[in-house]
């Protein structure tokens, strides 16, 4: 099987090559990814000799990029984007233009190409936030941060090229991930970080608002179940049965690096913070997926990946230094 992973240098696209590589023994691999702050060829140091694997450096707004990147490919699964919702309140600009323009550059080359599967990978975020109860497929788009609406376009319009076209689309929103690898602007590794040497942990308002999260082995199963046996034309939620507190999250990784909780330190909230997100399983479930990674050993084996790669967590941060201190500034 010839597979497209675009984003694969980063955190759930380097998580997924390496299992496609375990599962599919004749997979041919190609990744297109830009290299961005979040994109980092380590993430790929013990695969990249790999002869089935392909790596090309490009953009995925690049319409000759992502020709060359797609060729022949028979599934492409679509990761690369903008990620992180501070970055895109900091600025727009950069979510809007690949989460949105970047994926409509695909959508239009998959059309000549003609791919079996265009997965594209959305998110829970487009739903906006959910106080109460829990949003299935069927619910309105209500995007509420750069991010989320960017991505909510990229996922409609996805839906727009198979009404209009045929393309074979098949969306998936997955909920909050974490696991190895995860760059450390993001909640989990940033907080690792930070704790361990001994610094304040900035925790946005009061800290009770409730993120989902699914580990990304289990999200890299969910993906290999949509690429079998997904309907073009549908989007399937990915949750994980695992609703957390910021603070509940932030007490386990400190228990397991043995820090105090005085490090916490409550800061001015994110503009627009989303308090909770939740999604329905059942249309996913019925193809035979279920999260087997427990949420406490997940994450505190997590914890003791960044831990184990310490050096990697310094060189990841040390290449977004002016970010951090613009956007922490006043805050810690
Ligand atoms: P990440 O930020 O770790 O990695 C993104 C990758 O995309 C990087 O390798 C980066 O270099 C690449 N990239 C960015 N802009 C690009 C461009 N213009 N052209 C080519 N490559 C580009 O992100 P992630 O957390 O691995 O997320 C992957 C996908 O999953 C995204 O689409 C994201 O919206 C979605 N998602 C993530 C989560 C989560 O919790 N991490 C949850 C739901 C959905
Ligand atoms: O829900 C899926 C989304 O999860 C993905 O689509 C996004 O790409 C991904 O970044 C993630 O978004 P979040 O905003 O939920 O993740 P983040 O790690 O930035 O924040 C998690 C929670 O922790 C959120 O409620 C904000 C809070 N937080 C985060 C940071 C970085 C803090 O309190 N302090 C912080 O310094």
């Amino acid at each position: 099987m010839r597979i497209l992973v675009t984003g694969g240098a980063g955190f759930i696209g380097c998580n997924f090559v390496r299992f496609l590589l375990r599962n599919y023994p004749d997979v041919q691999l190609t990744i297109l990814d830009k290299l961005t702050y979040a994109g980092n060829l380590a993430n790929l140091a013990d695969v990249l000799d790999d002869n089935r694997l392909c790596f090309f450096e490009g953009d995925i707004c690049d319409r000759t990029a992502a020709s060359d990147a797609m060729a022949d490919a028979e599934v492409v699964v679509h990761l690369a984007a903008e990620t992180h919702v501070d970055r895109s309140i900091m600025g727009a600009e950069r979510a809007a233009r690949t989460n949105f323009m970047g994926t409509q550059t695909l959508l239009e080359v998959a059309r000549e190409v003609q791919p079996r599967l265009f997965l594209h990978v959305s998110t829970d975020e487009v739903y906006g936030c959910c106080p109460v109860g829990a949003f299935s497929e069927e619910a309105p788009l209500n995007p509420r941060n750069p991010y989320a609406a960017a991505k909510a376009g990229a996922d409609r319009l996805a839906y727009a090229y198979y009404i209009t076209y045929g393309l074979p689309v098949v969306i998936s929103r997955p909920c909050n991930n974490y696991g190895p690898y995860q760059y450390p602007e993001k909640l989990v590794p940033f907080f690792v970080y930070r704790a361990l040497r001994d610094e304040p942990l900035p925790v946005y308002g009061d800290g009770q608002q409730v993120r989902d999260w699914l580990h990304t082995d289990d999200h890299c199963r969910a993906m290999q179940i949509l690429m079998e046996r997904g309907l073009p034309g549908e989007a399937y939620n990915i949750p994980a049965g695992n609703e957390r507190t910021n603070l509940a999250t932030i007490r386990l990784i400190l228990d397991e690096l043995g820090k105090p909780e005085s490090l916490i330190q409550f800061v001015e909230d994110r503009p627009g913070h989303d308090v909770r997100y939740a999604l329905t399983g059942d249309k996913l479930a019925a193809l035979g997926w279920q999260p087997q990674v427990p949420w406490e050993q997940g994450m505190r084996s997590t914890v003791r990946w960044f831990v184990e790669h310490r050096d990697w967590l310094e060189q990841s941060i040390a290449r977004s230094r002016e970010y951090f201190e613009q956007w922490y500034a006043g805050r810690v």
